[in-house]
């Protein structure tokens, strides 16, 4: 697959002028992320639905809905009954999928409501607390499609540590369900393992373009754990000038193994 097949799905600009004038909790950043991980997911013919936990004022819906087609739901959740309201019309104002409004706290609704292996990209960002993450990750782990993606906000956020402890103990009681591809700015990347290999491959061959053709360019990939032990990829601003930073590269060591130095 070549960069120009999956930028040719980019919504990232449509996204920008739809969403200028919407409050929300969702970086440029997080936009190309979402928007690079759905158009590879169009690219390489994943289908299914949208669902966000935790809506607000739907600057993130935005995104998930500019990539629905006819015959897609966007299922957007939320507590505030106004903003499932205001923000299911919002949003349904700027796609041609059908966007469903479901009110309630996440861990109160039945499952079943989710259907069973139909989503192919998630964002959780409602409740933010540690049981709560595991509520929603179990809707995750039912309603997320094979070759899905479910994104986790404010994962290692230290105003939210529920999140990373409900996360890490969810994914070790059930540690068949996801892997974790890609932290940063702010979130977490999820995958079934199945397909854990192609999106590591899309992350390390086509993202670093794919942002500069978004004409973003403050930003590196780490890699910096054998990739058997911690295949995750890290991403942050700008480090030593280098789209993917290594663990010797980090440590200011040569790009070579050291004498002695015993590799587990
Ligand atoms: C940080 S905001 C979401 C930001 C939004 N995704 C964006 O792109 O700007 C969190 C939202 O989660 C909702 N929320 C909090 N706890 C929830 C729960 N347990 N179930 C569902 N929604 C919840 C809040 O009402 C609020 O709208």
């Amino acid at each position: 697959m070549e960069l120009s097949e999956v930028f040719a799905h980019s919504q990232y600009l449509r996204f920008k002028q739809k969403s200028v004038s919407v409050e929300g909790w969702f970086s440029d950043m997080s936009a190309a992320l979402f928007d690079a991980f759905m158009s590879f997911q169009k690219a390489r013919g994943t289908g299914g639905d949208f669902l966000e936990i935790g809506i607000a004022y739907g600057k993130a819906a935005l995104m998930l809905a500019a990539h629905g087609a006819p015959g897609d739901v966007v299922r957007l959740v939320d507590c505030s009954e106004a903003q499932v309201t205001g923000t299911t019309a919002l949003v349904q104002g700027t796609t041609q999928s059908r966007v469903e409004g479901i009110f309630g706290f996440s861990e109160a609704l039945p499952h079943d409501l989710f259907p069973s292996r139909a989503t192919r990209f998630m964002h959780i960002d409602g409740d933010h607390g540690r049981w709560a993450l595991h509520n929603d990750l179990d809707i995750a782990h039912r309603t997320l499609g094979a070759d899905g993606m479910v994104a986790l906000d404010d994962f290692l956020a230290p105003q939210f540590i529920g999140v990373t402890i409900g996360a890490i103990e969810w994914m070790t009681r059930n540690p068949e369900a996801f892997e974790m591809v890609l932290v940063g700015f702010n979130k977490a990347y999820l995958v079934r393992p199945r397909v854990a290999m192609d999106y590591y491959v899309f992350i390390r061959d086509m993202l670093p373009g794919f942002f500069r053709s978004l004409d973003l360019h403050d930003f590196t990939f780490s890699r910096t754990d054998v990739a058997r032990a911690c295949g995750t990829f890290g991403l942050t601003a700008r480090q030593f000038d280098l789209d993917i930073l290594t663990r010797e590269r980090a440590m200011g060591l040569p790009e070579v193994l050291v004498e002695g130095k015993i590799v587990i």
